[in-house]
């Protein structure tokens, strides 16, 4: 023994790393899952390094400000900065080239609105309702009229961990703004004070029956026990995944998560393509009708948009019966998902501007733009590219990654590995450990605020009062040359439907804004 040991500890310390070297040559030459690691032993390792950091080393050294996908520099900055109520202004001038293809232009007015003395906006810079009131034309009886325009997009408790969820539901409280849920049920992180819109998809999960169906029993206990929740939203797909099914292994589903879902501990779930509850457009109306008839609440639908036929059947129902969605979501292709295939995220269904122009005009040419709230999400988080969509006809926008990031999200991109470095996409406890849901709830709210606030002064830029009388000539894009560059309504060739907008103060004064009072009250 003592001769093995007197033996090993003449070895010199080079030589140890010479043993190391040689023990991992040899495993790397007889292995053979890696090509590069059995060609070029040892050193071939360096690759795979290289290729794990590369994305980081490109982030934050090698790609310019404006280059990143799906947010760059730029954007994320402009985020953080307004979530922490710090200077978000840029010196010097833009550094975007605008006379890009597609660049926005607000068409300034020669003198802005005038904000009076006593106006809703002189004694709150960031008061900014939705100037149309959820569930009105169907007359429900809990009618909802949003007291932001920017709201939080759907996102499941399961897809976040349970800090990110409370620091969104604190933060929406802040802000008078209000949570959707996204697939997974009412956790009882979204039970912080906030105002939620329930969202379920294919798997119901919350309002679960036992055969996987949908069941309404627990959907009006879920409300009766629930008065915060507002308005109940059925997904028919989303910007990066339309018509893709998904299965939650039962390895995931924990004794709270199978709770929260109503399914099984253990046990795999499927969320298929298609609703159990309805499978053509005359179903799902009559479904819409029945959840809105047994809660009093709201019912809209969320979906991406590609082909219109169904559409079409939808428009000429509401048109002849009078029933069917109180709102509308329309999600980009371009936006974003815990997980997704690139064939779905990068190539199945339009961008956000295409599909939400195809859809609007369908309904605008059935006249029935004025009774729909219309809703957008995909990259809209920022005062400009909101003001296009309201020009375009949107009542409000939901936002998912803008508001991962004002509470620290870094644009990893790992949502789909329960990995997330700043603990927001992941169910790991130690990762979440670093969320303090006091101070990011205030960062969630700081956005939306400052965000609401930057809006209105555009909005005022423009000459109006409300985002609402954003027309079609008030924005332009940019294909080149001013002689070129086309007006929204020429562009996308329709002109939207004017909103009933007396003033700020009315829509202070109304009795449903933030859902605080019933039909009946
Ligand atoms: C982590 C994560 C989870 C999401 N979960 C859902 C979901 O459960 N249901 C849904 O309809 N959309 C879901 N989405 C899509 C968002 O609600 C939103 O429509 C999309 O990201 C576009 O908005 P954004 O560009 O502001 O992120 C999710 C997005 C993310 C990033």
């Amino acid at each position: 023994m003592d001769t093995i040991l007197n033996f090993l500890g003449n070895i010199t310390w080079w030589m140890w790393i010479l043993i190391v070297l040689v023990v991992i040559a040899i495993r790397d030459i007889i292995q053979k899952k890696h090509i590069i690691i059995h060609n070029y032993p040892v050193i071939g390792h360096i690759r795979y390094m290289f290729e794990s950091i590369g994305p980081e080393i490109r982030q934050y050294f090698v790609a310019n400000n404006r280059e990143e996908l799906p947010f760059n520099r730029i954007e994320r900055g402009w985020i953080y900065a307004s979530a922490k109520k710090q200077n978000n202004y840029e010196g010097f001038g833009t550094d975007r080239d605008i006379y890009a293809h597609q660049h926005i232009f607000i068409n300034n007015a020669m003198m802005p609105y005038q904000v009076g003395e006593n106006h809703p906006n002189s004694i709150d810079k960031t008061f900014l309702p939705c100037a149309k009131i959820m569930g009105e034309f169907n007359k429900r009886k809990r009618p909802y009229r949003p007291a932001s325009v920017i709201n939080i997009s759907a996102m499941s408790f399961g897809s976040l961990s349970a800090k990110a969820v409370e620091s969104m539901n604190k933060g929406v409280k802040m802000a008078d703004a209000y949570h959707n849920t996204g697939e997974g049920g009412l956790s009882p992180y979204h039970r912080n004070g906030g105002d939620v819109v329930f969202h379920f998809g294919t798997g119901y999960f919350g309002v679960r029956a036992e055969d996987g169906g949908f069941s309404m029993e627990k959907m009006i206990k879920l409300v009766e026990d629930n008065p915060f929740i507002r308005a109940i939203e059925v997904k028919l797909s989303q910007g990066a995944k339309p018509g893709k099914g998904g299965v939650l292994p039962g390895e995931k589903i924990s004794k709270e998560i199978a709770e929260i879902r109503g399914v099984e501990v253990g046990k795999d779930v499927l969320s298929p393509p298609n609703h159990k509850a309805f499978s053509n457009v005359p179903e799902l109306i009559e479904f819409i009708e029945k959840i809105a008839e047994a809660t009093g609440l709201p019912v809209g639908i969320k979906a991406a948009i590609g082909k219109l036929d169904q559409w079409e059947e939808l428009a000429d129902i509401m048109k002849t019966t009078g029933k069917g969605p109180d709102f509308i979501t329309v999600d980009g292709g371009e936006g974003g998902t815990g997980a997704a295939p690139p064939s779905f995220a990068d190539h199945v269904s339009l961008p956000w501007v295409y599909g939400f122009a195809d859809l609007y005009r369908l309904f605008q040419d059935k006249g029935l733009s004025e009774r729909i709230v219309f809703i957008g999400s995909g990259k809209l988080g920022f005062p400009a590219k909101a003001a296009m969509a309201f020009a375009m006809g949107v009542d409000c926008i939901n936002v998912a990654r803008e508001a991962m990031m004002s509470i620290g999200c870094i644009q990893a991109k790992v949502c789909h590995t329960n990995r997330c470095p700043t603990g927001i996409a992941t169910q790991s406890k130690w990762l979440q450990n670093g969320i303090d849901p006091t101070l990011k709830s205030a960062r969630l709210a700081q956005y939306f605020k400052t965000f609401r606030k930057e809006f209105i002064e555009v909005t005022h830029a423009a000459g109006h009062e409300h985002p609402c009388q954003f027309t079609m000539e008030d924005i332009e894009v940019n294909v080149d040359d001013h002689n070129l560059s086309k007006e929204l309504k020429s562009t996308y060739m329709y002109e939207k439907t004017i909103v009933p907008f007396k003033d700020m103060q009315t829509l202070k004064d109304c009795m449903y804004l933030g859902g605080k009072a019933t039909s009946q009250s």
